[in-house]
């Protein structure tokens, strides 16, 4: 099916998963580093650097910073990207009302007593997008600009590195006062990033996902937002090729099987190492890792559990839980393959049923599995 047609059929007047920082895309508020910025300028740490990696959300939180100005600043100015001393003085003037753009003194010396005198008690923010390459020439002016005007202050958004950058620039040595590092966003808060993208494009609900479908898409994302704006594109395109009505848990894998949480890419690690024992008559238990071994255990006590009520009883993550039951149920070839004295599927899916007060997928021991382990 074309592409087109098939975001129609959700009410989509375009793909929510549009790589784009444009103003109008719905930002998940970073209240914790919002916060640390309002408390830095608070307490005149007047220049601030912000470290985080590729596509992690560093344009879109000086969106943020643009869209609400932090508590006590008048003014804020965005740059994108590098631009000449030149045309970050413009874009400074241009900020202000149109009263106090009139500079006597525009010369790149005379700006920043210029701008205090406009300034007056009013404070303001500039902050400049992908500053791990800018010249020297605009830092030595900026740290010039931060020497003669109180009132100002600046956050640098870069790759990590750029702090080394900063301190090493003698333009910069001493003057650095704060770092804020960019935290790794939950699943939840990206579950809520897609909903209001996929409303954003004019979905209604979220469909054609499956809560759980959604929730899988955005655990393969290793916490990178725009990886995540990848994967879910090509998840789309895929399921508008073959039409497909519901994008589950199972089409989400199926699709980007080789994209996986990096949880789940530890535990298989893990497993790697495990020597294969020797199987013995009957039971398979031997040929689990440990906690795929609690795992049967509770099942073979339990007649049937949620991921989350597993993962609540073992106190373990619920993606690597996750990840350990799917192998159970045989979902991954490989795992097949590689052992194949394990009954598959061990575990089967049987449903949903509301547990720990949410309607969840529920797990019980295949009968094979029971019979090989004695059990009833
Ligand atoms: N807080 C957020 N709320 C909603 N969407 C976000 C958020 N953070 C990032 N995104 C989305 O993820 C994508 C990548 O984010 P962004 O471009 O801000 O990352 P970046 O760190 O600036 O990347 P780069 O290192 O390439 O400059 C964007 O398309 C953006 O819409
Ligand atoms: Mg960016």
């Amino acid at each position: 099916m074309e592409r087109e047609e098939y975001y129609k059929k959700f009410g989509w007047r375009k793909s929510p998963f549009i790589k784009s920082t444009s103003l109008d895309i719905p930002i998940i508020e970073r209240i914790e580093e919002y916060e640390e910025v309002c408390e830095c300028i608070g307490g005149w740490d007047r220049i601030m650097v912000v470290t985080a990696p590729i596509g992690y959300g560093k344009t879109t939180f000086m969106n943020q910073l643009s869209i609400k100005k932090p508590r006590g600043v008048k003014y804020v100015v965005p740059f994108n990207a590098y631009e000449p001393v030149e045309e970050v003085m413009e874009k400074v003037r241009a900020e202000l009302p149109f009263v106090k753009r009139i500079f006597s003194k525009t010369d790149r010396t005379g700006f920043g007593e210029m701008l205090q005198s406009k300034l007056g008690d009013d404070k303001m923010l500039l902050v400049f997008d992908e500053a791990q390459d800018y010249e020297n020439d605009l830092f030595k002016w900026l740290r010039i600009l931060n020497d003669r005007t109180d009132n100002i202050f600046m956050i640098f958004l870069g790759l990590r590195g750029l702090e080394d950058r900063i301190t090493a620039e003698t333009s910069f040595r001493d003057r650095k006062s704060k770092s804020i590092g960019l935290r790794a966003f939950e699943t939840e808060d990206l579950v809520e990033m897609i909903r209001q993208r996929i409303a954003w494009a004019g979905g209604k609900t979220i469909k054609p996902f499956t809560e759980l479908g959604l929730v899988r898409l955005c655990e393969s994302c290793k916490h990178v937002p725009r990886q995540l704006l990848e994967n879910g594109q090509r998840l789309i395109e895929e399921s508008a090729r073959e039409d497909v009505e519901e994008i589950d848990e199972e089409f989400v894998e199926s699709t980007l099987g080789r994209i996986k949480p990096e949880t789940v890419e530890k535990m298989e690690a893990e497993e790697d190492r495990v020597v294969e024992a020797p199987v013995e008559r009957g039971g398979f238990m031997q040929d689990l890792s440990p906690t795929q071994q609690e795992i049967v255990q509770m099942l073979l006590d339990h007649e049937s559990l949620s991921i989350a009520e597993i993962s609540e009883q073992l106190n373990k993550d619920i993606r690597s839980v996750g990840s350990l039951i799917r192998k159970l149920r045989g979902l991954n070839k490989k795992e097949v393959e590689r052992k194949p004295n394990i009954p598959y599927p061990v575990v089967v899916r049987k449903g949903k049923e509301v547990r720990l007060g949410r309607l969840q997928y529920v797990f019980s021991l295949s009968d094979n599995s029971r019979r090989l382990l004695g059990s009833r």
